[in-house]
């Protein structure tokens, strides 16, 4: 996993907890890696699971609310480091049918080594929209941020709920996004 994602979690995380308790969690985790991230360098998806749950022990926070929070934090960082992928995108539901054949495509072929899920979409009326994720890496509730994230951007109250499964060790999830008429 990209290194600009723990360095977001852990910016996320100083930004609610303050630097030193965030320094002493991360030094509790004991992780292979020692914990010193970097944008450019490449991480084990656990060691991040490890920080969330250790974040969210230390703060008394339940872990799939921290990831999701987390998940609405990275998207602000994407609309700020990426405004290509939003240009000409007017509505959430347009934005979120490009993430699979555009956007993850795109940041594929500037990261190889990105790991990513894959995602179905399916326009069932003109304000609802079903996005099935499907990952090797439980990361159902980022997903869920990252989308509530795109919903907001655009300024469309919507209800957003999800239907979760595992299936030989792969994770599914599928996403109803109702626009307000
Ligand atoms: C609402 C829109 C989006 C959704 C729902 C979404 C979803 C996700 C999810 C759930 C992951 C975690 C990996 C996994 O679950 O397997 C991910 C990773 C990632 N996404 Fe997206 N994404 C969106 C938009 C974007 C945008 C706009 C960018 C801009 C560059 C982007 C770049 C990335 C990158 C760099 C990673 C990390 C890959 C890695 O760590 O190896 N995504 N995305």
């Amino acid at each position: 996993m990209k290194g600009v994602v723990f360095v977001e979690l852990i910016a996320m995380a100083e930004s609610i907890a303050g630097e030193e308790l965030v320094d002493e969690i991360i030094d509790s985790c004991d992780l292979e890696s020692g914990g010193a991230f970097t944008a450019v360098g490449n991480y084990p998806c656990g060691e991040l699971m490890t920080l969330v749950q250790a974040f969210g022990q230390a703060l008394n926070a339940p872990v799939e609310d921290l990831q999701s929070k987390f998940g609405q934090w990275m998207f602000t960082k994407f609309i700020d480091g990426y405004p290509m992928f939003f240009a000409g995108k007017n509505d959430a539901f347009t934005m979120l049918e490009s993430i699979e054949n555009e956007v993850h495509v795109e940041v594929r072929k500037l990261y190889p080594e990105a790991e990513l899920p894959s995602f179905k979409t399916e326009r069932i009326s003109d304000s609802e929209l079903m996005m099935i994720y499907s990952s090797e890496r439980p990361l159902v509730a980022f997903c869920l941020g990252m989308i509530q994230a795109c919903v907001d951007h655009f300024g469309t109250p919507a209800t957003i709920t999800h239907k979760d499964r595992t299936e030989n060790g792969k994770y599914y999830s599928d996403f109803n996004i109702v626009m307000a008429q």
